[in-house]
Formats: structure tokens, sequence, C-alpha cells
């Protein structure tokens, strides 16, 4: 049987230190989209992130990606992360930090020059990662994302420090790979991102408060502008959730006071 989705959590729960970040999400993104991962501050992106590429230890649920589990083995060249916050050798040019990727994922070496064009990295691919402006670098570890050739592409707010026109010709990129099959999720702190988005997963405080598309999301709310929308939600939840279920966070405020 051909299953269509990428990403299916069940029940996931997960600890970080002394935080219980999420208590039992359930989820499933499909295959060949761009999923949009939304919310404040420490709601829990880069966790769920984490968990879907396998590098977060879980404390109980299922995280299915590709089919298997999530950070088995033959998901290994299938799947990229883009961490928050370049991780690039800074003492390595940006050809040699790609070809070096390139080699431990068995990927074809022609993947270098194709990445360094996707990101418009070409004319800087001599240069010492150390020596690039700071949007430069962000597309570093963009471009190492792409070698191999990757179906699950996950990328922690890539487009973070990127002025607008480079945020564009990012999204474009975005756009051709999904065009191609490729499924993408990506998290932003910028709600204008959200409209690029086919599919959009908002966050809060470690739960799921809407899994939605960006027409249907303006819709409910009411709104032409999405960042009013994320924050009509919020407010919904707020209420919704009443005392019992306040924010943790909120709750550990008030206990401290
Ligand atoms: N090692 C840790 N120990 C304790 N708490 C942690 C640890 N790592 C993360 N957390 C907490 O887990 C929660 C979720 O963090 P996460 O990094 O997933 O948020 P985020 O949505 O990616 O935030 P941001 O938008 O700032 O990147 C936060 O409350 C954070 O403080
Ligand atoms: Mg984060």
């Amino acid at each position: 049987m051909m299953n269509n989705s990428a990403v299916e959590i069940s029940q996931l729960r997960v600890r970080r230190g002394k935080t219980h970040v999420f208590d039992g999400i359930d989820l499933t993104i499909p295959r060949g989209e761009i999923t949009g991962l939304l919310g404040p501050s420490g709601c829990g992106k880069t966790t769920l992130m984490r968990s879907i590429v396998g590098v977060q230890r879980i404390a109980s649920g299922e995280v299915t990606v590709l089919g298997h589990p999530g950070g088995s083995r033959q998901l290994r060249d299938r799947v990229a992360y883009g961490t928050q916050g370049a991780a690039v050798y800074g003492d390595l040019s940006v050809r040699q930090n790609l070809a070096y990727l390139a080699a431990l994922l068995k990927a074809p070496k022609r993947d270098v020059d194709r990445v360094l064009d996707e990101v418009g990295l070409r004319p800087q691919a001599d240069q010492l990662v150390d020596s690039l402006s700071g949007g430069q670098e962000i597309r570093v570890s963009l471009a190492l994302a792409l070698i191999g050739s990757p179906e699950l592409v996950v990328l922690d707010e890539p487009t973070v420090g990127l002025d607008p026109v480079l945020r564009t010709e990012l999204w474009g990129l975005f756009r051709e790979l999904a065009d191609r099959g490729v499924t993408l999720i990506v998290s932003s702190h910028v709600m204008d991102e959200a409209l690029r988005c086919d599919r959009l997963l908002l966050m809060r405080d470690g739960r799921i408060i809407a899994d939605t598309t960006p027409a249907a999301l303006l819709e409910d709310t009411g709104t032409a502008d999405p960042e009013a929308a994320f924050l009509t939600l919020i407010e919904r939840d707020r209420q919704l959730s009443g005392d019992t279920r306040r924010s943790r966070r909120e709750q550990r405020e008030e206990g401290s006071e």
C-alpha cells in the first residue's frame, strides 16, 4: 500500500530537561507539499523538527517518516535537516563544506555545483565560510540540506535574517522543490511566509492549535492579514483552554510570584 503522508505522528510526548514540551501530539504531514510550522518562540517548533528527523529523544509515542520509524537508517539520505543557526565549518570554503557532506552521503559530485546554483552561492564557492555575510552563511546551511536530493527537507527558520529579496528567492526555490515532489517542512516566525505554504501547523505552548491551509486560516478568522489571523487563533485558544489549561509557562510564572 502506498502511504501518502510524509510524516505521521501519534501521541508524541517529549521532555527536554524539566520541561514537558509535548504531552501527546498527533499530526500528519502530506507528501510533496510545503508545510509551515509557525508559533511563538518556545512553543516547540525546533523540538518537533528534531523529533521528525530523529535526533530528539522521545518519552513515548510514534513518529513515522516516509514509512519508517523517525531517525532509522533507511532514512539517512532521504531526509535532510537544516538546523537553526548555520552548522558549518567556518575554516573551510563553501565548496569544501558541500563536498565533504556529499562524500559522507555518497551523493554525486555534481550535487555541489547544483546546490551552489540553487542557493545563489556560486560566486562565493571558494570563500571561507567565516568570511561570508550572515545571509550568505544561512544559505550555506540550506545548500547543505539540499545535497543528495532528499525526499523530505526539514528547515528550521531558514529565512531568518535574510533580506526580502533573498527571502522571496528562497521561497521560489522551496516551491520548485515541492513541484518536483519534495516534501518541505519549514518553520518561521514571519507570518507573511505562512501564505507561501500549502499547509500550516500553528503551535502554541507544545500543542497544535490549528492544522489548516492559508486560505482556510484567513477565511476562518475573517482577516486578510496572517499575523492578525494567528493572533485571533491564539486568543481563541486561550479562551477555550481557560484556567485549567493555561500555558505551562504562565502557570509557572504565577507559581513563582
Ligand atoms: N535542554 C532543554 N532543557 C529544558 N528545556 C528545554 C531544553 N531544550 C528546549 N527546552 C524548552 O522546550 C521548549 C520548546 O523549545 P523549542 O526550541 O522547540 O521552541 P521553538 O518553538 O523552536 O522556539 P524558537 O522560535 O525560539 O526557536 C521551550 O520552552 C524550551 O525552553
Ligand atoms: Mg526553534
